[in-house]
């Protein structure tokens, strides 16, 4: 199959997935439910719960029993959005090519549809049903893991701490793994385990996606920079702006972009234990390095 063909099929299935699991607009409280699904499918990429189902179709498993991690990850990626956009934090009008959660419902349903989004999450994991390698409770601990204050939020804190700071490529560095290649590669890890995958296939994707997740801020933070609003879906130029610590900034465009294809290639090598079957993530890591949004 085509890897655009492929990214289209999946995303088609997780969205009909998370549709089915989510609380239905019209449910009590309507604009609770309405905001989650706003944000939820305004068309974002869906790259993590396609990962993640790659990544257990890479282990020789199904895609039916990762659809509930697929799901929640999407879940929390969107949550971390919603509230990443508030004044509060990047202050972004834009997201997802549409007005973003706090312009449409106001700052207090949009903070309560990113609160509700992180807790849906979990509950929709829990019809996981685990195989023998990993029982459910490590696949909730694997999310929480990732989403909570030692990975996804401390790179928020330290993304926000860091704004007008001149911060060593380390600090930035830690940022970047935090905040974007824990859940990243989180998604790709539940999905191995979806699949029971053995322990060194587990590892391998573990460094798949540690690569890929830091290329991926990377090249977020080069786009920012060489990419229209339009283009984006969301506001462009903002980092500079807010003064953050991007690689750009700190290394400036060339060598940020030397650093991405580094990356991803250090990614792409990981999946040699994969063989063939590792051609659909290689295709994904390939497609990411190239993209313009
Ligand atoms: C944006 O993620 C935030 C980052 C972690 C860089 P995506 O670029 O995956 O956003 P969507 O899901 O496609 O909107
Ligand atoms: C977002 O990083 C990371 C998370 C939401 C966890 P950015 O602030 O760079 O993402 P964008 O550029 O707003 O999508
Ligand atoms: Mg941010
Ligand atoms: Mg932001
Ligand atoms: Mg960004």
């Amino acid at each position: 199959m085509k890897l655009k063909d492929y990214l289209t099929q999946r995303s088609a299935l997780v969205d009909r997935a998370l549709d089915a699991f989510l609380p239905k607009a019209a449910t009590k409280p309507a604009t609770m439910h309405k905001a989650m699904r706003y944000s939820l499918f305004a068309g974002g990429k869906r790259l993590r719960p396609v990962l993640c189902l790659a990544a257990a179709e890479a282990c020789g498993g199904a895609l039916e029993p990762a659809i509930p991690a697929a799901c929640a990850v999407e879940c929390i990626h969107t949550y971390s959005l919603i509230h990443d956009d508030l004044p509060c934090m990047d202050d972004d009008d834009l997201r997802r090519g549409r007005p973003t959660s706090h312009k449409v419902f106001g700052e207090g349903i949009a903070v309560l549809a990113g609160d509700a989004l992180l807790t849906v999450a979990f509950e929709i994991l829990t019809a996981a049903k685990g195989t023998a390698r990993y029982p459910l409770p490590t696949l909730i601990k694997e999310l929480a893991y990732a989403a909570g204050s030692r990975q996804l939020i401390a790179g928020q804190v330290a993304d926000l701490e860091g704004e007008g700071q001149k911060l060593s490529l380390r600090e930035l560095k830690f940022i970047h793994e935090a905040k974007t290649a824990a859940l990243l590669t989180a998604s790709i890890r539940l999905g191995g385990m979806s699949a029971n995958a053995t322990p060194a296939k587990l590892e391998a994707l573990t460094a798949f996606g540690r690569n890929l997740g830091l290329a991926f801020q990377v090249i977020d933070d080069i786009l920012d920079v060489t990419q229209t609003s339009e283009k984006l879906g969301k506001s462009a130029g903002k980092d500079v702006a807010a003064q953050k610590a991007t690689y750009p900034a700190l290394l400036g465009l060339e060598k940020s972009r030397n650093e991405a294809r580094r990356l991803t290639a250090a990614s792409l090598a990981a999946l040699k234990p994969f063989g063939k079957h590792g051609e659909t993530l290689r295709a994904i890591g390939d497609f990411l390095l190239q993209r313009e949004y």
